[in-house]
């Protein structure tokens, strides 16, 4: 961050006030005007729902360029990542570390990760207090959380080892929980980790393994879900991370932080976006339907939205959606459903839906999340797990942002202020005076 010559200069109509204000400038995308004496100097605060135009913190991990279509992880383009990028915890040494593993880092990070994939053996009774029909999402919020409970030695938040260890358990064992909530969901019993696996390898194992018939490995497959994760292993200040980083700008635990993140993904606007795009296909039913469904879309009454399209910050293609689209072709043709009725509908609605003037005079493109539910259902995914496959993900991507907030000098509790439209200070009236 480097300040720029010129300043920014705020005066009021009626001359009561005048300020200059320091502008910084980031590596890339846009500089900031900083703010931060604007209170003191005028008893103003902003106003910025949605954080439209705030720059909430300075970030060194991921940069997105919204109308370029652009994703950069430590600056390396996401199309390098998830094509010669190597597998997932590559990616996690990237975004944790700033830069991608040499060979021996690369042995060491994979051995260290690989020694934490068991949870504490206790860990189940939590699962086994759920209904068997609790959402996953709802089931690793409480489970994660838990996990505070029985990792008391790396709790010290100001103690860098301790995130450290903290970061790579998150890692390691978010893939057995999102598994383990699976096979409590359907009655099956819990499937430990196999180390001698792969990341994605170990996580299709203990999905889909009985004790009765291991899960043959297919290198296609878990290709596929190597790259949802990588695709999804972090995105900036989005909702969930920017909550990752309020809860935990007040010194919270980094896994009571993840389970915050974890909650606000589960919203439709943000990971439940694939659960909604599958659901909203299976609705359309067929191609015949779209142009009805189209319509609805279109009427501000209705308030159906054409899931997995639009997205806050990329005003073009998200890189990530391509990506994913080629995925889908891949898997779908090893599986040999390259008629999958579900697929040719995406297909049809996407066409229909990047020539309609109403999307794209909006800008609207399909995100990642149009392709991630097609390719998930294929590898045998349900559908209620996709957000929990969406936050096994992005868990290196909050705790590597988690991390950088708390190493930053300039870091301060998360304390926004308001613009107060309610009564102003009034009498409590006795009740028989009450209208
Ligand atoms: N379908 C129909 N219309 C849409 C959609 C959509 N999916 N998304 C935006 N619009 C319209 C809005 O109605 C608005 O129209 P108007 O200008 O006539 O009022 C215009 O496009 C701008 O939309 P905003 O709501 O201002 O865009 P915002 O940036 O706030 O919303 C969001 C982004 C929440 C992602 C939105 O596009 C959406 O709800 N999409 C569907 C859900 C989804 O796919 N979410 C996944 C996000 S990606 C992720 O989390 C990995």
């Amino acid at each position: 961050m480097t300040n720029s010559e010129t300043k920014a200069t705020l005066s009021f109509s009626d001359g009561s006030a005048s300020l200059e204000m320091p502008i910084y400038k980031g590596s890339v995308g846009p500089d900031v005007i900083d703010i931060r004496k604007l209170y003191g100097a005028t008893g103003m605060f902003t106003y910025d729902p949605g954080f439209m135009s705030t720059a909430a913190c300075n970030s060194s991990i991921t940069y997105i360029d919204g109308d370029k279509g652009e994703l950069l992880y430590r600056g390396y383009p996401i199309e390098q990542l998830a094509v010669n990028g190597g597998d997932f915890l590559e990616t996690c040494y990237l975004l944790l570390n700033g830069e991608l593993p040499n060979a021996t880092q690369k042995t060491e990070f994979v051995d260290t990760v690989t020694k934490h994939t068991m949870v504490h053996e206790q860990m189940q009774f939590f699962f086994r207090g759920f209904r068997r029909d609790a959402h996953p999402m709802s089931v690793l919020v409480g489970t994660v959380g838990a996990l505070a409970s029985f990792y008391h030695d790396s709790l010290d938040i100001n103690d860098p080892h301790h995130r450290e260890v903290s970061a790579i358990r998150l890692i390691a064992k978010m893939p057995t929980l999102v598994a383990m909530a699976y096979k409590y969901s359907i009655g099956q019993p819990f499937v430990y980790p196999r180390n001698d696996l792969s990341y994605s390898a170990n996580f299709m194992h203990m999905m889909f393994s009985t004790p009765c018939e291991p899960y043959k490995v297919n290198e296609v497959l878990v290709r596929a879900l190597d790259r949802i994760l990588i695709l999804h292993a972090d995105h900036e200040q989005n909702a969930s991370t920017s909550t990752v980083r309020l809860a935990g700008s007040s010194g919270a635990n980094p896994f009571a932080c993840i389970a915050a993140g974890i909650a606000c993904l589960w919203g439709p606007a943000h990971g439940g976006a694939n659960e909604a795009a599958l659901s909203m296909l299976e609705e359309i039913g067929s191609v015949d339907n779209i142009p009805e469904f189209i319509a609805q879309v279109k009427d501000k009454n209705s308030g159906v939205k054409l899931m997995g399209f639009g997205h806050r910050v990329y005003k073009n293609y998200d890189p990530r959606a391509k990506l994913m689209r080629e995925t889908c072709y891949e898997v779908l043709n090893e599986l040999g459903l390259q008629d999958d009725p579900l697929f040719k509908l995406a297909m049809a609605l996407e066409k229909i839906a990047l020539e309609d003037e109403y999307f794209v005079s909006r800008k609207l493109y399909p995100n990642v999340d149009f392709y991630s539910g097609i390719v998930q259902r294929a590898l045998g995914i349900p559908t209620s797990l996709f957000t929990g496959i969406f936050a096994l993900a992005r868990t290196v991507g909050w705790i590597a942002q988690w991390k950088e907030m708390i190493s930053d000098p300039e870091q301060k509790i998360g304390r926004p202020r308001q613009l107060f439209v309610g009564s102003p200070k009034r009498d409590v009236p006795p009740i028989d005076q009450r209208g």
